[in-house]
């Protein structure tokens, strides 16, 4: 822990009350000096420190931001956003700084966040909107020991744990389609891009995308009808990083589930939360499109479409459109 993080420790401890100088100098074995400049340094990162030559410090505001150590304090995790955690306030995209990092070696578990994006990358190229300070932008890598035609169930955990996330946090009734995309109220709130490196018949990393809309108020004109936030949907804000600390959890839980015992647990639970199940679709593929009735999810993760003609088809990445 830095000296920065062991003050803002204990004045979070006393969160609300004035701390002396005096009595922060002693517990930490730092001059007063020092302390007030680590005080000038937490304000800069916008803890809104309050000071006064009598009675001390008094932390009076926690900032709306996604620092490494808010994330850390309490995270319940042993991986996931425990190795290190790059925070930058504004960034191309998480994925493409993630994928940079793996490829130089990061560990499991590296975590990557940014309070805005000006590049985020969505699933078939399309874009993610990540305004400053009112979603989730992260990206965690992973290096599971996965044959390569495995690896589209790590996209299946993640979704799996986005929608729990937000049952947990926020009692939303979510919905998965098929592959990534969490919806309530029939309207996107989060989505997933999982970006995975292979070479020969091996994994060599993969890097999950979250983005989560959260405070948003409203969207511009074309996600206007299909997009939707925390905020829309219950009238409230929400501490962000509340939400990535149990998406973190309920991931590494989902992700070591996998590892002991396979797939199963998860794509039952992935069938409990899917929205599209028995329903009419289209499905877009970069060859062709089709429509069809989702059937099922099978073992490996592919999505069964039974087509006009009877036929059952495997769907392993494409769009899907319900009817
Ligand atoms: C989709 O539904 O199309 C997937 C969207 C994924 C967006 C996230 S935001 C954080 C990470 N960085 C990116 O550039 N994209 C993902």
């Amino acid at each position: 822990m830095t000296t920065k993080d062991r003050l803002l420790s204990h004045l979070k401890r006393e969160k609300g009350n004035w701390v002396s100088g005096e009595y922060l100098s002693g517990k930490m074995g730092i001059s007063r000096s020092a302390v007030w400049k680590q005080v000038s340094r937490l304000r800069e990162a916008g803890y809104g420190i309050q000071s006064s030559p009598k009675k001390g410090y008094l932390l009076a505001e926690l900032p709306e931001v996604l620092l490494p150590a808010e994330i850390d304090e309490t995270l319940g995790t042993r991986v996931f956003g425990r190795k290190e955690i790059i925070y930058s306030s504004e960034i191309d995209s998480t994925n493409m700084r993630a994928r940079s990092l793996a490829l130089q070696g990061a560990p499991e578990g590296t975590l990557v966040v940014a309070e805005k994006q000006t590049m985020g990358r969505g699933r078939l190229g399309r874009s993610w909107f990540s305004p400053f300070q009112t979603g989730i932008y992260a990206s965690l890598i992973l290096r599971p020991r996965l044959v390569p035609n495995e690896a589209p169930k790590i996209t299946l955990l993640a979704g799996v744990s986005a929608a729990e996330t937000l049952l947990a946090v926020a009692s939303l009734d979510a919905g998965i389609k098929w592959p990534n995309d969490i919806l309530v109220h029939g309207k996107k709130i989060a989505g997933i891009l999982t970006e995975t490196s292979m070479e020969m018949d091996a994994i060599q990393h993969v890097v999950v995308g979250l983005g989560l809309n959260v405070n948003q108020r409203s969207f511009p004109g074309h996600l206007k009808g299909s997009a939707t936030s925390l905020f829309m949907e219950t009238g409230r804000p929400f501490e962000r990083v509340v939400l990535l600390r149990e998406f973190l959890r309920q991931f590494e839980r989902c992700y070591d589930t996998f590892s002991r015992v396979g797939f199963e647990p998860i794509r039952k639970r992935w069938r409990e939360l899917a929205v599209l199940l028995g329903k009419e679709v289209t499905v877009r593929m970069m060859d062709r499109t089709f429509e069809g009735r989702a059937m099922e999810l099978d073992r490996d993760g592919a999505l069964i479409v039974k087509d006009r003609d009877g036929q059952s088809q495997r769907i392993y990445s494409g769009d899907i459109r319900i009817h």
